[in-house]
């Protein structure tokens, strides 16, 4: 990779920036369109379609095949780099190369909100969100919800492979057995206001159980690791359960081994004095789906923040802890209750056109649990929750009145051409809040029914993170936009900033 010097053409089209053109050799590779390539980018892996070993190209009998690099010419100064593509991807520090001279820096990339970064390699999940294709561990997610239990998926998603039954067996008595927690956990929500959010006691206590297992910083030593994993996946339903008693003023109900995980929490949040406490099998096999759902989504929010604490090398509690508060985010899986909250205030049918009109016009914010960075197409996982919501309710024996809303909000959003221009779908928190409101559970506690199955996506991307030789700890570059070197200007000649004003003008409006 050294800089070959080829003078920039004398070209009066071209731009005096660095451009990019792709490296053929000798042979002549189809164009692809832009978003194509950034799609296989994205994909990382890249599957290899098609009869050539390489992705998106094709062999040609007698020919060459064309090499896997870019040539970038750098305007600037004549030179041409040839960088290599891995996997549709280039590496960003390749690009430091670029210099207009010794002193410069080297050139970076600009990718806020990480729209065409990819910041790892994992085998974990599998997105084509042009497709609405989800799959953990190479299994479609409908055949898993279809098939297979939460903690056989949370077991997949950690070890890479569905458990034979013996495994299976061992994993959940251990999950079984962690479930409970140190007494003075419980003192420590019962402090917390009578109106604490859930999810903010869940974040907190969650992060609190750092302190209980100080081994726990040991983040190299496997077994160590797994113990806490397995801690964290087992006291989640309880600490979830737990806020939600004390937000309800109820006595916290103690775990119960004889129950499986997703019936032991909903025994923990439910119970009161039933001498034998029972939930319809269907309603406890529909959460159990529910959780497979939410189980894992690749590099989102909440597990780039997973990551993102884990590469300090922080202990898995406190990493969790903040993956949670990235999930709390209306943006993000607080989209389930901003859903719900939603449908409440448009409260019937004949409300929904002036609403659509309203978020088209950008004055009455989004439409929750629509879009998705990704799915360009119905999330799939959406598909499998809205046959389960109509299950739920036959067993509950009533329909949500508010579920007429939200098929009408689907049925305009589908057809007009604001939402299909931008490709925006009913994404998995859209129909997941009916259900939960079925089940007769507050809207405070949908965020946190997320964040129980998402602690074993975390935790096996964390994992993944922590073994991962190329994996650095996280730290992006920036392009500082403000002041030069000032003077110091003592108080008594300071003027009242108008940077205030300036932000609160600018500021976005709160699901911008
Ligand atoms: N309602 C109305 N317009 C929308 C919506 C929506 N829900 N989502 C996106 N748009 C519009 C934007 O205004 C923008 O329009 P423009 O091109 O005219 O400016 C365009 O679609 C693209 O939107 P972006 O914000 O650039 O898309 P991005 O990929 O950054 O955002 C997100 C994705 C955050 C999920 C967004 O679609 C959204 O806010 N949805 C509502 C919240 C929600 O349901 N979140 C849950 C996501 S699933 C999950 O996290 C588990």
């Amino acid at each position: 990779m050294v800089p070959r010097n080829t003078a920039a053409p004398a070209d009066a089209g071209v731009p005096r920036h660095a451009g990019v053109s792709r490296a053929l050799g000798d042979a002549v590779e189809r164009p692809r369109p832009l978003a194509q390539k950034n799609t296989a980018a994205l994909r990382g892996l890249a599957t290899r379609s098609g009869s050539g070993k390489y992705p998106g190209t094709t062999s040609r009998p007698g020919g060459t095949m064309p090499k896997e690099t870019v040539t970038i010419t750098d305007h600037r100064t004549g030179k041409s780099y040839e960088l290599p593509i891995t996997d549709g991807t280039i590496r960003a520090t390749d690009l430091r190369q670029i210099k207009v001279d010794d002193q410069d820096f080297g050139l970076m990339t600009y990718d806020p909100g990480f729209m065409n970064t990819s910041s790892c390699r994992s085998a974990i999940t599998y997105i084509d969100g042009d497709k609405g294709v989800l799959r953990y561990r190479g299994y479609p997610v409908d055949q898993l919800a279809e098939n297979a239990t939460y903690l056989e998926v949370a077991y997949l998603l950690i070890n890479g492979e569905l458990p034979t039954q013996s495994e299976l067996d061992e994993f959940t008595h251990n999950i079984t057995h962690h479930t409970f927690v140190h007494e003075n956990v419980r003192t420590f929500i019962d402090g917390f206001r009578y109106d604490a959010h859930p999810m903010g006691m869940l974040v907190a206590t969650v992060g609190a159980l750092s302190t209980f297992y100080p081994e726990a910083k040991h983040v190299m030593d496997h077994e160590i690791r797994r113990t806490q994993m397995i801690r964290l996946i087992a006291k989640m339903p309880t600490l979830a359960a737990w806020s939600y008693r004390h937000s309800m003023g109820m006595p916290f109900v103690y775990p119960s081994n004889e129950l499986s995980y997703t019936e032991n929490f909903l025994y923990m949040m439910k119970r009161i004095a039933e001498p034998k406490f029972e939930v319809h099998p269907e309603i406890v096999r529909a959460l159990d789906v529910l959780f497979i759902l939410h189980a894992d989504h690749e590099q989102n929010c909440s597990t780039n923040v997973m990551r993102g604490v884990g590469s300090s090398r922080a202990d898995p509690y406190v990493a969790v802890a903040a993956a949670a508060a990235a999930l709390y985010g209306p943006l993000h899986g607080g989209a389930n209750e901003a859903v719900l909250r939603m449908l409440r205030e448009i409260g019937s049918v004949n409300n929904v056109p002036a609403f659509i009109k309203e978020v088209k016009s950008g004055v009455g914010g989004r439409l929750m649990g629509f879009g998705h960075r990704v799915y360009k197409n119905y999330d799939p996982r959406a598909r499998v929750i809205k046959r389960l919501a109509d299950q739920v309710f036959d067993i509950v024996g009533k329909k949500s009145p508010l579920l007429g809303v939200a098929l009408e909000l689907e049925r305009i959003a589908l057809s007009d051409d604001y939402f299909v221009s931008r490709k925006l779908y009913p994404n998995v928190d859209f129909y997941s809040g009916l259900i939960y409101e079925a089940l007769r559970i507050p809207v405070d506690m949908f965020p946190v029914l997320f964040a129980i199955p998402r602690t074993s996506g975390w935790l096996a991307q964390w994992e993944e993170l922590l073994l991962d030789k190329e994996q650095k700890i996280a730290r992006p570059r920036q392009i500082y936009t403000g002041y030069g070197e000032r003077k110091l200007v003592p108080m008594s000649e300071r003027k009242r900033s108008s940077i205030t004003a300036e932000a609160v003008k600018s500021s976005p409006s709160e699901t911008d």
